[in-house]
């Protein structure tokens, strides 16, 4: 077998056998098989696709790529949340605290940006000090004292899915079903949890396009998840528009942080929807009662305590916490009914701002972003702010960079 002969294979639109995936990826893991090899295969993967079985297959080989938690020690429910990835969600720092303080186990591996899409890890690490480096030992003591630990794929956790991820984000190789599935599923079963929801984002500024390609995954990882005697439920969401008024890192942040203290936001709506399905399934409650306890528990800052016991407990220190970097404004040109806010066009534009990576040496500015002031369907007029960008790089900016608005 050799690593030329694979990647034809699937160039030809072939089947790959589980031992040619293993030859391939975990050859790639071992540095035998080169970056610009994995890349070659992973391009093809994107375009011609794999079946359901070579996804199970890929997905396993990640998940053998290191340990799986074994957490029934700690509780038998621990639930985990998903986001298939989008511009400004920041969900799991909202949802994580809210179910931590109901008395929900959430044990979770997050991944960093891909793409244009933002990634936990980097929101998290944007918080001076924290850890998302922990070990097996740190992880289960976290999750039994806090109620909520959020860690990175390490070398013993999905040490294949640290490294294929980042090559796929600097490669164009995000947007592919059987890459998402194998990846997100990888890092869910390995950490441990029975209760797992995956919220399928859809739209411009998410890797999934279409409805139809968001059911198919649906389906696939319901069926992985089954596989590893996991219960998966899924959501269908919108991100056509950012999730929140926030996109960048600390930014992020600071505005989950506002959720946790009891604004009402997009970002709120999507999160208590996710903490109620997850709190219903695990508390064996219905959905309204469930919606009830979320909305208590932020009554009562028990959340937002949480999140601060949980920043904590993986040493960050949130008084450090401050956004430091060039404001630059951008006004309306004219007046009218704001109809559209591009989520691929502002993921972009954060990215040139420096809140992601376009090439793997690049280094992540954790102040850099855009706050929007507006929401769909607000009249605007001439010269009303709609957003303000935070950068430290010396970048010019055309006009495509910011058209990232409609108003008519
Ligand atoms: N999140 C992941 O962890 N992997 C993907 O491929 C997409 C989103």
């Amino acid at each position: 077998m050799n690593i030329l002969e694979i990647i034809n294979k699937k160039r030809l639109n072939k089947v790959l056998t589980y031992d040619e995936l293993s030859f391939a990826f975990n050859g790639f893991l071992k540095g035998d098989v080169l970056d610009y090899q994995m890349s070659s295969l992973l391009m093809a993967i994107v375009i011609n696709g794999m079946t359901l079985e070579e996804t199970i297959n890929l997905t396993d080989i990640f998940i053998k790529s290191g340990k799986i938690f074994d957490l029934s020690k700690i509780s038998d429910v621990i639930v985990d949340k998903h986001s298939t990835g989008g511009v400004g969600d920041s969900t799991t720092l909202v949802v994580g605290p809210i179910l931590a303080a109901m008395g929900i186990k959430m044990a979770k591996i997050s991944g960093r940006g891909l793409g244009i899409t933002g990634g936990t890890i980097d929101k998290l690490e944007s918080i001076p000090n924290f850890n998302v480096n922990l070990s097996e030992r740190e992880f289960k003591k976290n999750l039994k004292e806090v109620g909520f630990v959020d860690c990175s794929q390490t070398k013993d956790l999905v040490p294949l899915d640290k490294v294929v991820y980042a090559l796929r984000s600097v490669t164009g190789t995000t947007e592919s079903l059987p890459l998402i599935a194998s990846s997100i599923m990888s890092k869910k079963i390995a950490c441990g949890a029975n209760i797992i929801l995956i919220d399928i984002k859809v739209g411009s500024g998410a890797l999934i396009k279409t409805k139809k390609d968001a059911q198919t995954l649906s389906k696939w990882m319901k069926k992985i998840g089954g596989n590893y005697n996991r219960k998966v439920v899924t959501i269908i969401s919108d991100m056509n528009t950012p999730l929140s008024s926030s996109i960048g890192n600390r930014l992020e942040v600071e505005e989950a942080i506002q959720v946790l203290k009891g604004e009402k936001c997009r970002l709120y709506e999507t999160s208590k929807e996710i903490a109620s399905l997850l709190a219903s399934l695990a508390k064996k409650i219905t959905i309204e009662e469930a919606e009830e306890e979320v909305d208590n528990i932020i009554k009562s800052k028990k959340a937002y305590k949480k999140f601060i016991e949980f920043v904590e407990a993986q040493g960050g220190n949130l008084n450090k916490l401050k956004i430091d970097a060039d404001i630059k404004i951008i006004r309306s040109d004219k007046s009218g009914t704001l109809t559209k806010i591009d989520a691929e066009k502002i993921g972009m534009l954060s990215l040139k701002l420096g809140a992601g990576k376009i090439t793997k040496n690049d280094s992540i500015d954790p102040n850099a972003g855009i706050k929007l002031f507006k929401n769909i369907g607000d009249h605007i007029n001439k010269n009303d702010i709609l957003a303000t960008l935070y950068t430290n790089k010396d970048i010019k900016l055309s006009s495509d960079d910011i058209n990232c608005f409609e108003i008519n």
